[in-house]
């Protein structure tokens, strides 16, 4: 009999190292060709599930498959898109069953943050509830690194390589402008409710009196004039002042403070625009030359400065992900579990889908330093060696060269189209 078919698709906020999760998942599956049979991506996540748009990865050459680890983005494209309960819109699971059934899909490998997670665990739920047997394994990733169980989340570490690098870099300009220019530098991260990559701003600074100075977590409420207490501190002691902060930044009330009123397909709120916030606020109050950078994008993207543990980690959940099917396991996500921390010593465990389903991981008290504006030796030591080694692209004409699938779609089985 011929083996089934595999799902396989890349959802939510993307990283510089998501492709390396499905490099590992696409060569591991042809390395079990008498096990899983085709694999089948989403175009756009899960919508690609729906609506019967399925890229045909088996026309894509060894060397195309090789080059996705060192490529941004999401090869296949992603989507911000929460599937309801299934009591909730059962047509949904109909439509999903009818279309993998149509594919002989008989594995689902669905890789993203919490969200994401959730629709990994609702797919294998349908295959209980409504009698379809399908394998359904999670593959984390998210560059807020806020999965629970796993040690870290594949592309955090990257991000964090990105933030500390251009933070530390950033810190010398502005050491050099401050006495007649710039005195203030402010960088807004991204990160939601969890402030790991604010906290990995702090690894730009090798001693205490090196930048960044101030970190504003979202873990801690803001408190205005303690901040500009800090604030005015720092600008006597070094006669300028590097400051991070979370896009997640929430006052003392609970509230977002850059929230844009607007919500994402997943229900969270928009956010953006704290970084301009904090630097008129000093401008207001000391009158300095203030800077703010806001690197959006370029913070997950930044490929060309990726690190090679979060490479490492990213393909080898992505290679996990089909070893565990292949083990017969289901309804888990392969995790990183941490055995040593330097050297950095981390294998492979599982977590169940349940239990990283719509979970966020925050900073714990412990990792944030008694005045809340900084963080501890023990965030120190677990952030250190996530950032661990370089891995660069290859390059051509002076810039990095990335790939491009050829992402044919498979022909299409059904008649019925499905609105989403
Ligand atoms: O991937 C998570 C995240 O990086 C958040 O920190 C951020 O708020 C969000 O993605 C925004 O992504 P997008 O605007 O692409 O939906």
């Amino acid at each position: 009999m011929a083996p089934k078919n595999a799902f396989y698709a890349q959802s939510g906020g993307v990283s510089a190292v998501i492709n390396a999760s499905a490099c590992g998942v696409l060569q591991t599956a042809r390395e079990h060709s008498h096990e899983i049979g085709k694999v089948y991506a989403g175009r756009n996540g899960i919508i690609g599930a729906l609506t019967e748009d399925l890229i045909d990865t088996s026309l894509e050459s060894e060397a195309v498959i090789d080059a996705l680890k060192h490529t941004p983005g999401a090869a296949f494209g992603s989507c911000r898109y929460k599937l309801a309960a299934i009591h909730e819109h059962r047509g949904q699971y109909e439509r999903l069953i009818e279309v993998f059934r149509a594919h002989d899909i008989g594995f689902f490998f669905y890789n993203g943050g919490g969200d994401s997670q959730d629709t990994a665990h609702k797919v294998s739920q349908m295959g209980v509830r409504l009698g379809y047997p399908i394998v359904c394994i999670g593959i984390p990733k998210t560059v807020d690194n806020d999965l629970p169980i796993t040690d870290c989340s594949p592309g955090f570490g990257s991000m964090a390589k990105y933030v500390a690098t251009s933070l530390r870099e950033a810190a010398f300009d502005v050491a050099s402008m401050c006495r007649t220019s710039t005195k203030v530098f402010v960088l807004e991260v991204m990160g939601r409710h969890a402030g790991w990559t604010t906290a990995a701003c702090a690894l730009a600074a090798d001693d205490e009196n090196s930048a960044p100075h101030i970190l504003l977590l979202p873990e801690v409420a803001f408190n205005e004039g303690r901040f500009l207490a800090k604030v005015e501190k720092t600008l006597e002691r070094y006669g300028h002042c590097v400051i991070a902060v979370s896009e997640g930044l929430k006052g003392p009330d609970g509230k977002f403070i850059s929230a844009s009123g607007l919500q994402d397909a997943f229900g969270h709120a928009r956010l953006g625009g704290v970084g301009p916030l904090i630097s008129d606020m000093i401008h207001a109050k000391f009158g300095c030359k203030c800077r703010w950078a806001v690197p959006d994008y370029f913070q997950r993207s930044a490929r060309h400065i990726a690190a090679e543990t979060d490479l490492q980690q990213a393909y080898a959940v992505g290679r996990a992900a089909v070893e565990f099917a292949i083990a017969g396991k289901n309804a888990v996500m392969p995790a990183i579990r941490r055995l040593n921390d330097a050297p950095y010593r981390w294998d492979i465990i599982e977590a169940p889908l349940s239990e990283v389903a719509n979970q966020e991981k925050l900073m714990p008290p412990d990792f944030i330093s008694a005045d809340g504006f900084g963080i501890t030796e023990a965030a120190r030591r677990y952030l250190a060696p996530l950032i661990v080694g370089e891995a660069y692209p290859p390059y051509k004409n002076a810039l990095p060269h990335y790939v491009q699938l050829q992402n044919v779609a498979a022909p299409k089985k059904l008649t019925k189209e499905f609105a989403v």
